[in-house]
């Protein structure tokens, strides 16, 4: 008997050392060894660069650069992972597109409408595709939630809820102790703020016709931040709502009615400090209530799960809660963009399924004004 072939290795580059390289994305690539090696990393900051490259693991150090054109053109790199800050999301993704290289991008993959633009001009003109990184969207509970459901027929309502504590409650329990570090050079700060300034003046004025105010801008940077997580997995699960009923929307909490036509869904989010994750998708028809319910994915390993609460017979009730995978999303994630490079699978999170994202953020801001 012959030997058994070997997987193909990606090389990866990744763009971006900050916290969730560092909590999730670097140890998750580091387990997948069979899939994936670090050969490349790149941060503005040298200091969170040196700090990430000491906690790849393997014999085989990976490269370290402050310049993403650099990554992006090395012949080391196969494809590239862009968990950089949002305003620099579509320069990297483009970057690696024009090298021909597949890239995964975190969310939000764009707040505008200009940037979506860039980046599918980009790919057109590449043999990279644009994969992007909504996780959630992988859980195997997430998937499980999706067959049940089986489409929107027969829904009666749906609520959509993530109310959470602050993150670094989590990531300081998450036992992968990240540092945050102030080597930026000023230029390159400077750099930052005026993409972040314009980023959120296309967002908000250009695409939406709404002034910028500091209250208008965190709330974008929030429902990019925490609700594109939400909001894309109910665009996967019941498809684009017809409008908004009504909003009320602060940068503490956000409460939104959706009018899908034949029923509602209720959007609601925020923060508190009670040190709870608290965020499912909720789906209720005449005999049966479908929840997927995450838990924070900072700590690894926690499940993700499907509860069905259910009639049975004339008067009879059962409840089953399903948890098919302790597989956390994003090592779900990784899988998927595997097979996507190296058996050419369909990518699902893509540009046009992002741009999408845009349009809900913008019927929630303008029903909030
Ligand atoms: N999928 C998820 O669960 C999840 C969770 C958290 C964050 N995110 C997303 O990941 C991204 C990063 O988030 P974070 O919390 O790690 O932020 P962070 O600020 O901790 O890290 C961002 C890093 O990007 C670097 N950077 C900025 N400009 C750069 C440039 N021009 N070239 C190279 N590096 C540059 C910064 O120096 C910083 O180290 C954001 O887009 C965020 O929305 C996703």
């Amino acid at each position: 008997m012959g030997d058994l072939p070997t997987p193909k290795v990606i090389r990866l580059g990744l763009i971006g050392c900050g916290e969730i390289a560092q909590v999730a994305h670097i140890p998750t690539i580091t387990f997948l060894s069979s899939k994936f090696r670090l050969t490349y990393l790149c941060d503005v900051d040298p200091n969170s660069l040196s700090f990430c490259a000491s906690r790849v693991a393997g014999s085989i150090r990976p490269k370290t650069t402050q310049s993403a054109s650099e990554l992006c053109s090395s012949p080391d790199v196969d494809a590239v992972f862009v968990c950089s800050s949002d305003a620099v999301h579509t320069m990297h993704g483009v970057l690696a597109l024009k090298n021909d290289k597949h890239v995964l991008i975190e969310k939000p993959l764009a707040l505008c409408k200009r940037d979506i633009e860039e980046l599918r001009e980009a790919e057109k003109g590449s043999k990279g595709r644009v994969f992007v990184g909504y996780m959630r969207r992988y859980a195997s509970a997430f998937l499980d939630v999706m067959k049940e459901v089986g489409g929107t027929e027969g829904i009666q309502y749906v609520k959509v809820r993530d109310i959470i504590c602050p993150n670094s409650v989590f990531i300081n329990q998450s036992g992968t102790f990240p540092q945050k570090f102030q080597g930026v050079s000023a230029q390159d700060a400077q750099e930052l703020a005026e993409k972040e300034d314009s980023m959120v003046h296309q967002a908000l004025t250009v695409d939406m016709g709404l002034p910028v105010t500091e209250e208008r801008k965190k709330m974008l940077r929030l429902l990019g931040g925490l609700g594109s997580h939400d909001l894309s997995a109910m665009r996967e699960l019941i498809g684009m709502p017809k409008g908004v009923l009504g909003a009320r929307v602060t940068p503490q909490m956000w409460t939104v009615l959706f009018d899908y036509t034949t029923f509602a869904v209720t959007y609601e989010s925020g923060f508190n400090s009670v040190p709870l994750f608290d965020a499912s998708i909720e789906v209720f028809t005449e005999n049966k209530v479908v929840t997927v319910k995450y838990d924070t994915p900072y700590v690894k390993g926690l499940p993700t799960t499907m509860v069905v609460r259910e009639r049975v017979g004339e008067t009879g009730f059962q409840e089953r809660i399903v948890r098919t995978s302790y597989e956390d999303p994003y090592t779900k994630e990784m899988l998927e963009w595997y097979e996507c490079i190296v058996n050419g699978k369909a990518v699902k999170t893509t540009i046009d399924d992002a741009v999408m994202e845009l349009e809900l953020f913008k019927m929630i801001l303008t029903a909030a004004d």
